[in-house]
């Protein structure tokens, strides 16, 4: 049996994989923020041309450019692993296989479409670039990439992960970017939260909101976002394409597939190659994984909402629990986020994809066993990946059925030890969040139609 599983260089995707192309019925359009068609205007003050194409197109296969597959090479193709230590400690006859998406210089999947971005930005000029970031994975990651093509960035980072995860805070720097923990009082968004709640511990939403702001009100500035849009997720199907050519080499295809899922880019990544054989009666589930303190696909609405806290974004058609939902300062604050992304959300909406919600204890535990056995200590998104997998591999260990389960290892732990630390004490708490509360966020859904 094969541990790692590895491609050569040579073998890394060449293309991205739209799963547009094989929808069942087109995407819900994009508004504007008051409802009526979106101008291109309204996306070409942020995004250059070619993210704003690769937002809308429905081609199958999209060329991945050289000068981004240079840079990619740095860690792709990424290793994919037989967790059979794993499998022997539970006792299971499932297989289970993850894909380590921890080793790029950043520590996650984010780094995919942040180096894809910063590129098409660059090609079209753009020497500047904003963003926000929740776990910090994210603004690593544009930082990275902005470095490599030489570029400036600036990132909003949420104050509760600010404090929680200095040392991301100085990892940004040292790929030379600039990090201030949001809200700040730089932006009108953020001086506007501060003045109703001035200890706000922020969220994605509302760094979003400030990194937006910022991009629209300067000319030589573009926003980057690390989730939740369609490109994003076109640049980490990269993910499940490798996966798939890696268990074609062991002579396996997964029954299930398992992702953490905050805005839906690495499970976009990892499933959305699989859904092209989903789509011609190939039977696998894929399954979206998030935390109970912020249950979008589990808990939320499919209706059209804002992306960001404030209401400056576009409207997208997704699940949502509320653009003002406040989630709990729960320890995976890259899956803090109201909102999912649109194509993962209709495709959940028409019955194709499969979600699940996990307490933020049993995540934990999970992510302990999976150190204890495999070695790598994930990330506490990643650990609700393999607490997922855990639960359908106890399941089979109990029906004697022998599945295989892939799961995304989208990021290592790192610089989460806090988090880590506070689970050992024995202070970490689950989380339900409310119906009533997620009541009262969606009575304040924008107006559309
Ligand atoms: C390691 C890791 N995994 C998963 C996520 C969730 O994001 P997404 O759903 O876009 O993959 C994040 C977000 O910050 C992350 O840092």
């Amino acid at each position: 049996m094969k541990t790692k599983i590895l491609l050569k260089e040579a073998e890394m995707p060449t293309h991205w994989y739209n799963v547009v192309a094989d929808m069942p019925n087109p995407p819900a359009p994009i508004l504007a923020p008051d409802g009526s068609p979106i101008s291109p205007d309204a996306l070409t003050a942020i995004f250059p041309d070619a993210i704003i194409e690769q937002e809308v197109s429905a081609e199958r296969w999209i060329a991945i450019p050289d000068e981004v597959r240079e840079v990619l090479r740095l860690w792709h193709p990424s290793p994919l692993y037989r967790a059979d230590r794993l499998e022997k400690a539970l006792k299971t006859q499932a297989k289970i296989y993850f894909k380590n998406e921890a080793v790029s210089p950043a520590g996650s999947h984010k780094s995919n479409t942040a180096v894809a971005q910063a590129y098409y930005n660059k090609q079209q000029g753009i020497m500047r670039l904003a963003t926000e970031t929740g776990a910090g994975q994210w603004g690593c990651s544009l930082a990275l990439a902005g470095q490599m093509f030489g570029m400036e960035v600036r990132v909003y980072m949420v104050k509760v992960s600010y404090d929680q995860k200095p040392y991301r805070r100085s990892m940004m720097q040292t790929w030379g970017a600039e990090v201030f923990a949001s809200p700040t009082n730089m932006t009108q968004s953020g001086r506007h939260i501060l003045e109703k709640h001035p200890d706000s511990p922020g969220s994605l939403g509302i760094a979003i909101s400030e990194a937006v702001e910022e991009a629209a009100g300067r000319a030589d500035t573009n926003y980057a976002l690390g989730s939740v849009l369609n490109h994003v997720l076109l640049h980490q199907t990269i993910i499940g394409e490798e996966a798939k050519k890696q268990l074609e080499l062991v002579g396996d295809y997964p029954d299930m597939i398992f992702a953490p899922c905050g805005g839906g880019s690495n499970f976009g990544g990892i499933s959305f190659p699989f859904f092209a054989d989903k789509a011609t009666g190939k039977k696998i589930d894929l399954v979206a994984v998030e935390p109970t303190s912020c249950p979008t696909l589990t808990k939320g609405i499919y209706a059209y909402d804002y992306g960001d806290t404030e209401g400056l974004t576009p409207l997208t058609k997704m699940y949502t629990l509320g653009h003002d939902f406040m989630p709990p300062g729960i320890h995976a604050g890259g899956l803090r986020y109201h909102g999912d992304s649109a194509l993962v959300s209709q495709l959940y909406d028409e019955g194709l994809l499969s979600a699940v919600a996990i307490p933020q204890l049993e995540t934990f535990q999970a992510g302990e066993l999976f150190a204890k056995t495999q070695g790598i200590i994930p990330a506490p998104e990643s650990c609700h990946a393999v607490a997922a997998t855990i639960r359908e591999a106890k399941r089979c260990a109990e029906t004697g059925e022998p599945k295989t389960l892939l799961f995304n290892l989208s990021g290592h732990g790192h610089f989460d030890m806090s988090s880590y630390d506070r689970y050992f004490k024995g202070e970490l708490e689950d989380f339900e969040y409310p119906d009533e509360a997620i009541q009262e966020s969606l009575a304040h859904l924008p107006k559309v139609g």
